[in-house]
């Protein structure tokens, strides 16, 4: 089966060519294009002009998706695109031109959950793919961490899951982008945040670790983003050097990573889970993964732990696909034919829900 992913829940427009034959994963092209530039000078996603932008590509990247695969229409046998959680405008863009194409081409088509996406994604790796169908990886607890959602499940496969928890306020990526204006770093600020706190002190400044002890899943970040805010108020503009700031991120840092590392764990623990899938954009910090792996190595070391490679910790076209793929159990294309008539973009369409 031959799938064409489509992305354009934010910033970035991406397109995607997956092949799943006799169960055989194989990403024959992937497209991501990044409108980091254009929203780095106003500080943020401005959604107007991520619409205006996804415009402009979508149809040329298509073309290079398609070349790049060296695959016609005619070879295509499922489309997949993110109809939701996201910026409506944004997500339009993605699904006008996605049912476009299935009416032209009479294909199936199907609106994928953009968090069911990152969920997945760490299994697009060749090494990872194959552990999808041994009993040995589930139970699952799997942690998704990007700039709009932060959120706990419990997986028995890579399509079954059930909800444990999720942030009352900020995602943990919202709250390092927010931390990083503070800093005034430059957008988009969670890399940034990462970068400078290598060269800090995480003991400088004790934060405070929000919901660490409770007995659920949830997480808080806003109130961790507030205390580094009057933290900075302390100081005089002059005062605010690169090594204080280099502090502040590393110290901020901790804080985050100790709330969501330790969640994580206590889950694995209570499920007696057998991997721990991690990803979203946060899933590219280099320190969560060292922390984890240690701790996942002392604790329980029998437990495996996945991550996205990391040109998929991102927003990616690729991981739509895969989970279209896992959607579909036996694939009847003639009963999906007109399923692009239904099909609307729903910006708050949560998975937890
Ligand atoms: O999954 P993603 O690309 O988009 C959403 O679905 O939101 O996640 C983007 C988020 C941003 O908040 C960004 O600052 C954060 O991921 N991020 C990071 C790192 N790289 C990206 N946060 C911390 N450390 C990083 N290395
Ligand atoms: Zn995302």
């Amino acid at each position: 089966m031959r799938i064409l992913g489509i992305e354009t829940s934010c910033d970035e427009t991406s397109l995607a060519l997956l092949n799943l034959n006799r169960g055989k994963l194989k990403i024959e092209s992937i497209i991501i294009s990044s409108q980091t530039k254009l929203h780095a000078r106003l500080g943020g996603v401005v959604p107007e002009l991520a619409a205006r932008r996804h415009n402009e590509t979508i149809v040329p990247l298509l073309h290079d998706a398609l070349n790049q695969a060296k695959v016609k229409p005619s070879q295509i046998d499922l489309m997949a695109v993110t109809s939701g959680p996201g910026l409506i405008t944004a997500l339009q863009v993605g699904v006008e031109t996605a049912k476009t194409l299935a009416a032209a081409w009479h294909k199936p088509l199907l609106g994928i959950n953009h968090i069911e996406g990152h969920l997945v994604s760490p299994f697009l790796s060749p090494t990872n793919w194959p552990l999808v169908s041994k009993a040995s990886t589930w139970p699952a607890v799997a942690l998704v961490i990007s700039g709009g959602h932060t959120e706990l499940y419990l997986m028995r496969s890579l399509g079954q899951r059930k909800f444990l928890g999720k942030t009352l306020d900020d995602a943990a990526g919202e709250a390092f982008d927010k931390v990083a204006k503070m800093l005034k770093l430059p957008y988009p600020g969670g890399p940034q945040v990462a970068k400078l706190a290598l060269q800090g002190n995480k003991q400088a400044f004790t934060f405070p670790r929000p919901l660490l002890k409770n007995n659920d899943y949830n997480f808080s970040f806003s109130g961790l983003k507030t205390a580094v805010l009057y933290t900075l108020q302390k100081y005089q503009t002059a005062q605010i050097t690169t090594k204080l700031k280099a502090d502040i991120c590393a110290s901020f840092q901790q804080a985050s990573l100790d709330v969501l590392i330790n969640k994580t764990l206590r889950a694995a623990k209570q499920y007696k889970a057998r991997s721990i899938i991690v990803s979203g954009g946060v899933s590219a910090n280099q320190a969560l993964r060292q922390e984890l792996t240690k701790q996942v190595k002392i604790d329980m070391p029998n437990v495996k732990l996945f991550f996205p490679e990391l040109s998929f910790t991102g927003d990616n076209a690729a991981m739509i696909a895969l989970a279209a793929a896992i959607k579909i159990k036996n694939f009847k294309p003639n009963k999906l034919i007109k399923s692009w008539q239904k099909l609307q973009a729903n910006a708050n369409w949560e998975l937890w829900n």
